[in-house]
């Protein structure tokens, strides 16, 4: 569905250039839910963005079902760290944004934008301003707005980075429950080990500057996943592993 084909990328700057990617490639198969994991700078962001098509690799490339990307495209939807939603704009105007943006007759567009305002739990506010959302209900109305194509393809940077650990939790489910209704292709950034593993099929982890891969992790935990998997005695040596790939020692 996406593969990633030798990628590195190096930004211009007055020194030679930095180099943020080193020969980067994996593939993601159709449907298949991806994390991506790693130390801050190892640039995770910037792979996300080349998989999204907004920013250039400096060598290798990505396909799309075979094709390769050049510029983004509406078969790909992206969730910002921050939700980045229009303040001036309700959450269905928001949520349909993009449906405008493409010249969707407007009724249609309404429809869609509603059914996804109730997919991810915010029926009730489509006529509420972001600045009277929570955190939480920001971040759900960016997956909305990011679902509106109904692109099979979805990528998340670290999507619940700003909220609290309970909300995050509520969040990871929330998620899932889409990811199992829709069933997208999925590549996520988070920061969290826990996290990973509790919603991923595999866990892609990259070492520090330039990113390179070091770890792909399989998660065998079986699906539907429960809260109460995380205090599994599985759970706790794939965190081993990955703390190890990321190279934390210790025990916890
Ligand atoms: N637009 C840019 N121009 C120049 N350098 C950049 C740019 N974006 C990122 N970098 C550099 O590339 C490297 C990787 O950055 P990136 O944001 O991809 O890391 P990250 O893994 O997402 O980090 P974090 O976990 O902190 O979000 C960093 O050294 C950063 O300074
Ligand atoms: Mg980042």
């Amino acid at each position: 569905m996406l593969v990633a084909e030798g990628i590195s990328l190096v930004y211009p700057n007055h020194n030679g250039g930095l180099q943020a990617l080193r020969d980067v490639s994996f593939q993601v198969a159709p449907q298949e839910f991806m994390c991506l994991i790693g130390p801050s700078g190892a640039g995770k962001s910037s792979l996300l963005h080349i998989l999204a098509g907004l920013e250039q690799p400096t060598a290798g490339r990505v396909l799309v079902e075979g094709r390769p990307l050049t510029a983004p495209q509406r078969r790909i939807g992206f969730v910002f760290q921050k939700a980045n939603l229009m303040p001036w704009r309700t959450v269905l105007s928001n949520v349909m944004l993009p449906l405008e943006l493409a010249g969707v007759p407007r009724a249609e567009a309404q429809k869609r934008a509603l059914e996804l305002i109730a997919l991810v739990g915010l029926s009730g506010f489509e006529n509420a301003y972001p600045s009277s959302l929570s955190g939480g209900m920001e971040q759900r109305a960016a997956i909305a707005r990011a679902l509106v194509h109904d692109p099979p393809i979805l990528l998340l940077d670290e999507p619940f980075g700003s909220l609290d650990a309970l909300t995050r939790e509520r969040m990871a489910l929330e998620l899932l429950r889409i990811w199992e209704a829709r069933r997208k292709t999925v590549v996520m950034v988070t920061h969290s080990i826990p996290e990973a593993l509790f919603l991923a099929d595999r866990v892609l982890v990259l070492g520090p500057r330039p990113g390179h891969i070091v770890a792909h992790i399989t998660v065998p935990l079986p699906r539907p996943r429960t809260l109460d998997m995380l205090y599994d005695k599985a759970f706790g040596d794939l965190s081993d592993r990955v703390r190890a790939a990321i190279g934390i020692n210790g025990s916890s």
